[in-house]
């Protein structure tokens, strides 16, 4: 441990949740600019509960070396049942008390920041960062890992459309998005899909099955339908196509490859400008606040306003593909 008595204040960095990548690129901003800001910086592994089980080290600039472009968390993630009792908080508390860390920079969804909330409730000082590949966050228009995991399921996509357009058949491709449609919607309307299916909007499989026969009648060869995972039963989807269009119709899971893999160039720079802004916060002894992107803006946001916010959808965009799929 540092034995600094110049230090302004130590700051602890977790990500949580599932990871996304530029996670790494956000730890290694954060403690680039604490340090420079002369902040003492602690790495906590695997989020609240490495908090919990005093899981943590000291890092200094060259711990964070070599991660930029890295996909995954140089810290881990879990997701902590014991940090959500009281007594979880309590001991997560107990460390940063330990340890003295007087803030605490936690990078992840939803679920991060309601940790965040709670252990803020108990005296700690918390800036949350949005790090999560289905921007499902109400209070900002990007998450940290959106770009990268689109451009990796259009690169997937793109692969699956040889392969279609050689066989004349028709892909579903299920991507993330639990609980939201925004990767799908995007990646339906890069990759030329015929429809997208997500819990957003309402969706009729026969009008989908009507329009690929009208469009077979033109000369379409092939066709892809995308749907968001929280939609699921792609297979079923896929079978239901098949029997009512006489089309060969295959179901595609992206899965997990659409988590992992290098950050884009926007995924770091963001990232790499929150957790700048999450210093300057930390400098202007600002706590329980949440950072967003706002219209191109770095804007803060206090963690509990955040959570009641509701996120938008871009239905617009959706209504799109009717024409872009002609
Ligand atoms: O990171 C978000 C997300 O990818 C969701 O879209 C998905 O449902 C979920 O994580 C799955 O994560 P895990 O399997 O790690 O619980």
């Amino acid at each position: 441990m540092s034995d600094r008595t110049d230090i302004k204040g130590t700051i602890g960095i977790l990500t949580s949740g599932g990871d996304a990548p530029g996670m790494n690129a956000a730890i290694r901003a954060v403690t680039r600019a604490g340090i420079f800001s002369g902040y003492r910086v602690m790495g906590i592994r695997r989020g609240y509960q490495g908090l919990i089980e005093e899981d943590l080290f000291e890092m200094g600039p060259r711990d964070v070396s070599d991660i930029v472009q890295r996909g995954g968390t140089m810290l881990f993630t879990a997701r902590s049942k014991e940090f959500m009792t009281l007594e979880g908080q309590k001991r997560a508390k107990a460390t940063c008390d330990k340890v003295g860390i007087d803030y605490l920079v936690c990078i992840g969804g939803d679920g991060t920041y309601r940790g965040a909330m709670d252990i803020c409730k108990l005296g700690v000082k918390c800036i949350c960062l949005p790090g999560t590949i289905d921007n499902d966050i109400a209070c900002t228009d990007y998450t940290i890992g959106f770009d990268t995991a689109m451009n990796t399921c259009i690169e997937m996509i793109d692969r699956i459309k040889d392969t279609e357009m050689s066989h004349s058949r028709c892909s579903v491709v299920e991507v993330m998005g639990r609980r939201a449609g925004h990767i799908a919607v995007n990646v339906a309307a890069a990759t030329g899909a015929i429809d997208v299916i997500t819990v957003e909007m309402p969706y009729d499989i026969d009008k989908i099955c009507k329009k690929i026969i009208d469009q077979k009648n033109t000369g379409k060869t092939h066709f892809e339908v995308v749907v968001a995972e929280g939609v699921g039963h792609s297979e079923d989807i896929a079978k239901y196509i098949q029997e009512h269009t006489g089309i060969d119709s295959r179901a595609t899971i992206l899965g997990y490859v659409q988590r992992g893999g290098a950050p884009s160039c926007y995924d770091r720079v963001i990232a790499a400008r929150m957790g700048c802004y999450a210093v300057e916060l930390i400098g202007q002894n600002e706590a329980n606040r949440v950072i967003a992107v706002k219209n191109t803006k770095l804007v803060d946001y206090d963690i509990q306003e955040a959570l009641s916010m509701k996120k938008g959808y871009d239905s617009h965009l959706h209504n799109l593909l009717a024409s872009l799929s002609l």
